[in-house]
């Protein structure tokens, strides 16, 4: 029931500060005298050291659950001081790439029923590998069919764009790079301090919803373009593509998400006076290098939309930009979920203001169960 939201997909975006309440719950030890800090993750338990062990942990998924898990591989590879690498699964199965014993590969998928996601947890799975499941259905065929894994608690999805197990899947993953690295005396407080902002997490995500109308407005300024780039890198590497994947399959236009350290690898030359581009340059380790993207494409006067913290528009775009989007911060980890939202809405108003079907894009399936 959709109760008094016009759209399935408009009800799942505003039912984040739940649907990640309902993913944490249970699995987050605030910490006090007897107990330390940390998260407890019931099905992984038992498996944790052979992951720590591994030679490679393998990220496999498809959509918005690749993505999900892109968000979080600089995180685990912090933590656990193990190499990820990232599978797309159709890719996996068509080079029938190498994995072995030694391997841990993790498959992300919100239905468990992917067709791609699936065989390739067939095809690792009779290669030895340990295989690790985040899904949103209990009983699901990936559910069932790893060694072991997380359900990440999001509620039923009904709208064919992904949105709340977007941010559930790396509220889950993130959880699992605090849980192999929990026995590292060295990464302690940044673990401690992800905890801290995991608890806080619910309340930002309901902060960040209150750009709504702001998002209408930005939406109202986009709906006649052809085409909308999304720079990120880092953390928000994946919010790019994830934000670009959105407004494609929903509103159908083009958009395009750009790792900005490849900028001036070709897609410079795109840049004009017309062509909208949104820069995400939130607060983390890369934001100075996001600094200088934004004063090069300024310099060829590009038409700027900028993502950055509450606060930090005079720094980040001194010269000023098209349209500013100031969202809350959180640790740089998280900052993922708070970022993809406002692209939700955009898309959402976007496929709204332009006439076509949110909840069932043409062409498209809740769960895509052939190749
Ligand atoms: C489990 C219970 C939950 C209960 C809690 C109490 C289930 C489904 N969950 O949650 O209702 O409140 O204990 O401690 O009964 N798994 C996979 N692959 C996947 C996902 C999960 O193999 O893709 C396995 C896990 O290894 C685990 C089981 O399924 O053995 C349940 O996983 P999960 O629901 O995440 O476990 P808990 O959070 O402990
Ligand atoms: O159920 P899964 O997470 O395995 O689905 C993967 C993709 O099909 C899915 O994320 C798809 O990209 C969505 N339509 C994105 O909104």
């Amino acid at each position: 029931k959709k109760g008094n939201y016009d759209h399935f997909m408009q009800k799942e975006i505003y039912e984040q500060p739940e649907s990640l309440r309902t993913t944490l719950r249970g699995r987050l030890i605030p910490g006090d005298e007897s107990k330390v800090k940390g998260v407890l993750l019931g099905g992984l338990k038992a498996h944790l050291r052979t992951i720590r062990r591994s030679r490679r942990i393998l990220f496999i998924g498809c959509g918005t659950s690749f993505h999900a898990a892109l968000a979080t591989r600089p995180l685990v590879e912090e933590l656990s001081e193990v190499p990820v690498t990232m599978e797309i699964a159709s890719d996996f199965l068509d080079r029938r790439a190498p994995i072995y014993r030694e391997d841990t590969a993790v498959f992300v998928s919100q239905s468990g029923e992917t067709a791609d996601t699936l065989q390739a947890l067939e095809y690792a799975k009779s290669h030895g590998a340990l295989c690790v499941g985040i899904t949103n259905t209990v009983g699901s065929a990936i559910s069932r069919g790893t060694d072991c894994g997380v359900h990440i608690n999001a509620g039923c999805e009904i709208g064919v764009a992904s949105t709340k197990a977007y941010t559930s899947q790396i509220a889950v993953m993130t959880m699992l790079a605090l849980a192999i690295g929990e026995d590292a005396i060295s990464t302690r407080a940044r673990r401690e301090a992800i905890i801290d902002g995991l608890l806080d997490l619910p309340g930002v995500v309901k902060e960040v919803l209150k750009l709504d109308e702001k998002m209408k407005e930005l939406a109202a300024t986009l709906m006649e373009e052809q085409s909308l780039l999304l720079f990120g890198r880092g953390y928000n590497y994946a919010t790019a593509l994830e934000g670009a994947l959105k407004v494609k399959e929903l509103a159908l236009m083009h958009s395009e998400g750009i790792l900005a350290g490849e900028m001036k690898h070709g897609p410079l030359a795109l840049v004009d006076e017309t062509l909208p581009i949104i820069v995400i340059a939130t607060r983390d380790s890369t934001c100075s290098k996001q600094q200088s993207v934004i004063q090069q494409l300024q310099a060829r006067k590009g038409r700027l939309i900028v993502m950055c913290a509450k606060g930090d528009a005079a720094i980040m775009c001194p010269n000023g930009a098209s349209y500013v989007i100031e969202v809350p911060h959180i640790q740089d980890c998280l900052q993922p979920i708070i970022n993809i939202i406002p692209l939700q809405l955009l898309a959402y108003h976007l496929t709204v203001l332009r006439g076509f079907n949110v909840d069932q894009p043409r062409n498209l399936a809740k769960s895509v169960t052939t190749e």
